[in-house]
């Protein structure tokens, strides 16, 4: 069954991006735009679109939940052995997009990927609700076929019967963090008449960041 959606257009006009007035540095911008979708409470304004593509050269996009901006990247947990980490393992080089419909805004960053320390990943997997942890144990290997949903919960009840609550449940070598080291980052804002505005910011060599318009 076919869909047609070529009369479905909106019009964007609730911001402008001035390339002179940005900030010299893209993570003040990234920064003042996080703040900006959690006042104009954006539904999980930090879920992002992650692009990775391994050794066969065929894309791969998925939701992950941003936990950290640092001074040079994003940051986000998950399975390294998940098709996602198998794709980071054969090629470091990644895509995030957010997109947040309520601003009109999308930012796209690129960069390449390495896994934070251990230390840290044991200390954020540490903070996670209890049940959250079990689970983490139960998907392994993410991404991996299971036999049923009966199957998975049995593990996961075997897991807590193992763990009650209260008792530390170990942090999974298999499990942590990455950050996506920002090389490139593009602020988008909505226009009228798609004449949107694109900033990119570019990172040198020195490590300062330059800025350039780009065509809708
Ligand atoms: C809102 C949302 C948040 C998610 N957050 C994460 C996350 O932080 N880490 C993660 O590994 N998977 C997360 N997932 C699940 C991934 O989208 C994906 O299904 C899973 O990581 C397996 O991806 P892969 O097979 O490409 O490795 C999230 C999914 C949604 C819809």
């Amino acid at each position: 069954m076919s869909m047609d959606f070529t009369d479905q257009r909106l019009s964007y006009e609730k911001g402008q991006l001035d390339q002179q007035s940005v900030p010299v540095s893209p993570f003040e911008l990234l920064n003042a735009w996080m703040h900006e979708a959690i006042e104009a409470q954006v539904q999980e304004p930090y879920a992002m679109s992650l692009a990775t593509c391994g050794a066969d050269s065929k894309p791969s996009v998925r939701i992950v939940l941003l936990r950290e901006i640092t001074g040079k990247g994003i940051v986000f947990y998950t399975n390294y052995e998940s098709a996602k980490g198998q794709d980071i393992a054969e090629n470091p080089n990644a895509e995030a997009l957010f997109f947040w419909h309520k601003l009109e805004r999308q930012i796209r960053i690129s960069g390449s990927i390495a896994k934070i320390d251990a230390d840290k990943s044991v200390a954020y997997f540490q903070k996670r609700p209890h049940d959250s942890q079990v689970g983490a144990w139960v998907s392994q290997p993410q991404s991996g076929e299971v036999a049923s949903r009966d199957l998975m919960e049995q593990t996961f009840e075997q897991l807590q019967a193992d763990y009650p609550e209260g008792a530390a449940v170990p942090t999974p070598e298999f499990w942590g963090g990455y950050e996506i080291r920002i090389e490139k980052i593009e602020f988008w804002q909505g226009r009228a008449n798609r004449m949107h505005d694109r900033i990119v910011y570019h990172k040198e060599a020195d490590g300062s960041f330059v800025t350039k318009r780009l065509l809708p």
